[in-house]
């Protein structure tokens, strides 16, 4: 069996309906990953994602859950563990934003942002962790963003919501790594540009300028992010942990 053979494994990828989060699930799967899909509201989104990993010849399962709430979070997990058994990889992708360039950041709004991105994080990695820790074995990827490493070039007093949230993730996957280890991988992605729904609000001057700063002259693909994220999970990445790996075509490099 191949190092990158996933078959056996249960994945679950928070916000797997659509984006990066569905590239995510697609990837594993034709790893050999079992993968529940989890997602808060486009159930026909979910039901697509589904139907291309079954496409593919893959298996897998959708869960629907705001993972903002530990309990529905929770009760998620008990819905997986009884059809199929427990987690074993974890992502956690799901997250919002809102790229809007009015400087009013209303508090309800850093509060569901905070809410869906860290508290998510944190509820579903709580979750996982006692079985992984138990079975003596688990890997968790967490996406952040660049945002979570510098701040954007963009203007908006929404975006500071967004990047802190990214830049708690980086703090606690760190913390997880060494608090987890060795019987569980914990390791962060910080995508830069990805065409998604999330970003398909943004001006093209602003697409326009993020391009012309990245080296590789392009925005980034679910694909990309996936194949990544595939790899952390992988035996392949049996000596990383702790990391923040950042996939942005260059436009954010680390020390
Ligand atoms: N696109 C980019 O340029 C970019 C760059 C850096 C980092 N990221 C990060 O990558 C991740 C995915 O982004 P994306 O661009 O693929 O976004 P997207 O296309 O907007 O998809 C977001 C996903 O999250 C799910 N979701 C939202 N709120 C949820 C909740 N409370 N509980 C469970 N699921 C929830 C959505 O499903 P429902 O709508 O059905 O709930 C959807 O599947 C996010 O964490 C984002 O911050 C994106």
């Amino acid at each position: 069996m191949s190092e990158r053979d996933l078959s056996g494994r249960i994945a679950l990828v928070t916000g797997g309906s659509r984006g990066i989060g569905r590239a995510i699930c697609r990837r594993l799967a034709r790893a050999g990953a079992w993968v529940a899909i989890n997602h808060s509201a486009s159930d026909e989104a979910a039901a697509e994602t589904l139907a291309g990993i079954e496409a593919d010849g893959g298996a897998g399962g959708v869960y629907k859950a705001d993972v903002s709430s530990f309990e529905a979070t929770d009760a998620m997990f008990r819905r997986i563990e009884a059809d199929r058994g427990p987690v074993d990889l974890l992502v956690t992708n799901a997250g919002i934003a809102s790229f809007q360039d009015d400087v009013d950041m209303p508090v309800d709004l850093w509060r569901r942002i905070l809410a869906v991105n860290l508290d998510g994080t944190f509820h579903c990695v709580w979750r996982a962790r006692a079985g992984m820790l138990a079975r003596g074995d688990g890997r968790i990827v967490c996406i952040s963003s660049i945002n979570g490493l510098a701040p954007t070039t963009m203007r908006s007093d929404r975006l500071i919501a967004y990047g802190t949230s990214k830049s708690a993730i980086i703090g606690f996957s760190r913390n997880c790594a060494v608090a987890f280890g060795p019987a569980i991988r914990v390791n962060c992605v910080a995508p830069g540009l990805v065409d998604t729904d999330m970003t398909s609000g943004m001006s093209e001057e602003m697409r326009a300028r993020i391009v012309a700063s990245t080296p590789a002259g392009r925005t980034g693909t679910p694909d990309d992010i996936a194949e990544l994220t595939y790899f952390l999970l992988s035996d392949a990445a049996s000596f990383i942990t702790g990391q923040t790996c950042v996939a942005s075509g260059g436009l954010v490099t680390l020390p």
